[in-house]
């Protein structure tokens, strides 16, 4: 099979080179791709927005699958026109994405579905909503949120209820663009985080490992949220994964079915748990980032089938996602000023230095025109290591990202340590 991975992160390189390893595999192509996925494949320079683009690429190509990485593609609506064109692709239709798209309609499948979640309410104007916090008081602070896509960065967690109006009028005033059009203000819950992935084709579920990440930019989840600084998999925390994907997927994608709008692609459950109780916060409509670079590490079976199989609407075989039950810890490397801003072009040294077992996914890198590989975005790019124990697998991670090194390089040095303390 000739494939096409829509994107140019870090979870994009991870796809990549676990399908490159499919024996059905026969070229892999990125869209537009990074200095990683370069390595296994052809990039090509067309962006994930650019929808006309990427259906052409794919015929001129000959492409067998397309496989799509980010969020704004789906809810444009990329699938169902390589679907009008007979193009199979790994994703939800722009319909179906709405999961992610739009909280509200998130919280309508859950409610319709029984499945547990923060209970909130919809407003489409400054005044209803900020007559709604009046009416919750000052001490049940709520977390606001933008209903469309905003890049991640659509909730707000207020530490005051002033702030809490003024992100109000930011959202109404088109902080968000269109996406805060309408907010949703829900309960705010507490407890430990785990995001849970399953690869969905109609109501075929297939439960990937669980697994944590950290937003935050410092250690000890101090600074501003990021796209993600690094990740461990599996948790120890939450009881038995098949729990969560029996209480939450399962009925997600039964009641989407009933209501006519099939899923197929991957649906990714953001979780609070919090003393046995475990709610949905979120959900996303493809793989996450950066959880994916920690968990197909983990998966021992071919992946490839498996996401053909579910662009199809096909059966998913159980083999596919077989694994050992290994744990993996995956850290993330950015550059200095991130998630501010920060420069690019620094030459990236000690990628060879590295022990041969463990992966190196590149995020925000290029290649310069004397051949060096070079930074070109604020999370550069991520070490993971597997090993039998998440102890073993954090010592790994950690010793080799002290060889990677560009000017200004930051890190965590604390991802995974919660468990082992
Ligand atoms: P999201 O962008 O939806 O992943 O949300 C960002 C972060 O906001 C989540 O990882 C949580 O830490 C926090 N959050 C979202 N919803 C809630 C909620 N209802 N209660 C408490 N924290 C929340
Ligand atoms: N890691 C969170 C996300 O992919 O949205």
């Amino acid at each position: 099979m000739r494939v096409l991975i829509v994107g140019g992160g870090g979870r994009e390189h991870a796809l990549a080179w676990k399908l490159a390893q499919s024996p059905s595999c026969q070229a892999i192509f990125a869209a537009p791709g990074n200095a990683g996925t370069a390595d296994l494949g052809e990039n090509l320079n067309i962006h994930d927005s650019d929808i006309h683009g990427i259906c052409n690429a794919a015929n001129e190509r000959r492409i067998d699958l397309v496989v799509v990485g980010p969020e704004a593609p789906l809810a444009a609506g990329l699938v169902d026109v390589l679907n009008e064109r007979e193009i199979p692709a790994f994703g939800p239709t722009q319909d179906a994405a709405r999961i992610e798209s739009s909280k509200w309609f998130a919280k309508s499948i859950m409610q319709a579905a029984g499945v547990p979640h923060a209970r909130g309410e919809l407003f489409d104007t400054a005044q209803a909503a900020h007559k709604w916090l009046e009416i919750l008081g000052p001490d049940d602070l709520p977390v606001l949120k933008a209903d469309g896509l905003a890049a991640g960065k659509g909730v707000i967690v207020p530490d005051h209820i002033d702030d809490a109006h003024e992100a109000i009028d930011q959202m109404f005033t088109g902080a968000f663009g269109s996406a805060g059009e309408r907010v949703v203000i829900e309960d705010r819950l507490s407890g430990m985080e785990a995001s849970a992935m399953a690869i969905v084709s109609g109501t075929d579920i297939l439960p990937l490992p669980l697994s944590c990440d950290y937003k935050r930019i410092m250690d000890n989840d101090h600074g501003p949220n990021t796209g993600g600084m690094g990740v461990y998999a599996p948790p120890g925390f939450v009881g038995d994964p098949d729990d969560v994907f029996s209480s939450i997927h399962q009925p997600v994608v039964d009641q989407m079915a009933a209501d006519g709008c099939k899923f197929r692609g991957l649906l990714y459950a953001g979780l609070m748990l919090d003393d046995g109780e475990m709610n949905v916060l979120e959900f996303n409509a493809r793989f996450g980032d950066p959880e994916t670079q920690a968990v197909l590490p983990l998966l021992d079976g071919d992946l490839l089938p498996v996401l053909a199989a579910s662009a199809k609407g096909e059966a998913l075989s159980r083999d596919a996602i077989a694994h050992s039950g290994k744990a993996s810890v995956s850290i993330a490397i950015v550059s200095g000023g991130y998630p501010g801003p920060y420069d690019t072009g620094k030459p990236i040294h000690g990628l060879d230095a590295v022990d041969d077992t463990v992966d190196i996914f590149h995020a925000g890198t290029a290649i310069d025109d004397d051949g060096r590989t070079t930074t070109a975005g604020g999370r550069v790019l991520a070490v993971t290591a597997v090993a039998d124990t998440l102890a073993e697998a954090r010592g790994i991670a950690y010793d080799n990202v002290q060889r990677i090194t560009f000017d200004g390089s930051f890190h965590r040095t604390d991802i995974a340590l919660r468990e082992l303390t």
